[in-house]
């Protein structure tokens, strides 16, 4: 398939999945009986979603997120041109939903090398996305900014998570060593009312700070404050990520999956989960995607990975992503992917026009190897890759399909997320689970509580104690 015309002016983000079908893959593919099977299903998904849009309750807030922000979005750029013009280096201190949205925008939009390009080639400050708390990466990062000189943003939604606030604490004190105050060079963003970082503010009088709203979970966060301030900041424009993904909103209004890209990537993912394809992969074709397949790996992994249905029914669902890189994993997972087990679906993720062409110059004609590539360019070849990758796993019977952007953009970028997350929503709720939730990570959250001390865990203690290997036969 190739980019029209049409879809080139429009810059409209599109899905070709025709080997996931029978036609192309034969009988491990799909026929559209097996598709049509669960067009009901994906309906009534769809029905339930569109219909309780923006229900902070229902944790649905996120997908008014493109049209309720008018008034923060003036704010956000304010503040960001204030950042670039008084701070040095910009730090997100966050973890999960907190950290991943603004590190996938600040790949997919700006330079490869951003950190390295001298100021004046740069459209703002240098950029840190602090997501573990690392003991030798957080020393290594003090050893690089100058704090006086850099704004943290301090993203939780609970101001409660170890890990942001441990890296809060150690900042918070290398400032008052530096003598600053540390309102001039924080800003939190949290919930509006409830969370710890919203009683800190009014302890030091007041930091600057931005509402993760009620409705809108971590995973679903980067079009909210959450990633527009980092955003923003780094000088992607905002609102055309807005636009992108209300863009792909209005082309998911139908509940025929047929005519709606997002509820067609639930069925085919939910199609091939019912039939055993326990692993998702996610190969971009592009450096500047790299980490959108990082982020929707937490998106798909948090949201789908439960034990139990909606109705309190025992199950096991969710589908493993495995994140990959075009060309770069071709030598090291294809081999597995041609050959392996058949229980993956893999998502390819082509760029139809890259940034950059990079011709490759001729030279060594003697060379067969070689020669061939001269007068060609880097984006030919990444191309030719991306579309044999396809053919080959499609010749070896392989479940794939490619989302396809006519170039890497705020406004194809804005639909690539809103695409993912609605995708995220649909298979959720076709799998009866809840896709808002996130009970699984609370145990290991509560044991790290016990074993630093933390009041209240005298029993997960006791438990971890009691517990503990008694010998070290296993070791
Ligand atoms: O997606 C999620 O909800 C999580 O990954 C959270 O974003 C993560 O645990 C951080 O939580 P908080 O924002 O409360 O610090």
């Amino acid at each position: 398939m190739k980019l029209t015309e049409a879809r080139r002016k429009e810059l409209k983000i599109w899905v070709d999945y025709t080997n996931m079908t029978d036609k192309y893959l034969g009988a491990k593919g799909y026929s559209e009986k097996a598709l049509n099977a669960n067009a009901r299903l994906a309906k009534v998904a769809h029905t339930q979603i569109h219909a309780n849009r923006g229900k902070d309750e229902l944790f649905l807030g996120w997908t008014e997120l493109p049209y309720n922000q008018t008034e923060v979005v003036e704010d956000i750029l304010v503040t960001a041109k204030f950042i670039r013009k008084r701070y040095d280096a910009f730090v997100v201190l966050g973890i999960g939903g907190s950290a991943l949205g603004p590190s996938m925008a600040f790949n997919a939009l700006c330079h490869l090398h951003y950190n390295d390009l001298p100021k004046s080639k740069r459209k703002g400050p240098k950029f840190y996305v602090e997501d573990n708390i690392d003991p030798v990466r957080m020393k290594e990062l003090l050893d690089v900014i100058d704090v006086s000189n850099t704004c943290f943003n301090v993203i939780s939604k609970s101001g409660a998570t170890s890990e942001t606030m441990s890296q809060f604490l150690i900042v918070s004190d290398a400032l008052k060593k530096a003598g600053v105050d540390v309102r001039e060079n924080v800003i939190f963003t949290t919930d509006a009312k409830r969370g710890n970082l919203v009683k800190i503010s009014k302890q030091l009088g007041g930091v600057k700070s931005y509402v993760l709203g009620d409705g809108v979970g971590g995973r679903f966060s980067e079009l909210s404050p959450v990633g527009l301030l980092p955003a923003a900041v780094l000088g992607i424009d905002i609102k055309a990520l807005l636009k992108g993904a209300a863009a792909m909103d209005k082309r998911c209004k139908s509940s025929d999956f047929r005519k709606n890209p997002a509820l067609l990537c639930a069925v085919l993912q939910y199609t091939a989960m019912q039939d055993g394809k326990n692993i998702s992969v996610m190969m971009p074709y592009s450096d500047n995607l790299r980490q959108v397949a990082d982020w929707y790996a937490q998106l798909w992994a948090e949201s789908l990975g439960k034990n139990v249905t909606v109705d309190g029914k025992p199950c096991n669902v969710g589908q493993t992503p495995v994140k990959s890189l075009g060309v770069t994993d071709q030598h090291s997972q294809i081999q597995l992917y041609t050959e392996g087990p058949f229980d993956k679906v893999i998502t390819l993720l082509a760029v139809d026009k890259y940034k950059e062409v990079s011709p490759i110059p001729r030279g060594h004609e003697d060379i067969a190897d070689i020669a061939f590539l001269g007068g060609h360019s880097l984006e030919q070849l990444i191309q030719a890759e991306e579309y044999a990758t396809a053919y080959a796993l499609t010749k070896a019977g392989r479940l794939n399909y490619t989302i396809h952007l006519p170039e890497v953009n705020e406004y194809t970028l804005g639909q690539l997320l809103f695409l993912l997350e609605l995708q995220t929503a649909y298979t959720g709720t076709m799998l009866r689970v809840d896709p808002f939730n996130q009970p699984g990570v609370e145990a290991g959250k509560k044991a790290t509580f016990a074993l630093l001390g933390k009041a209240g865990y005298d029993l997960q203690r006791h438990d971890l104690e009691a517990t503990a290997p008694d010998s070290d036969y296993f070791v």
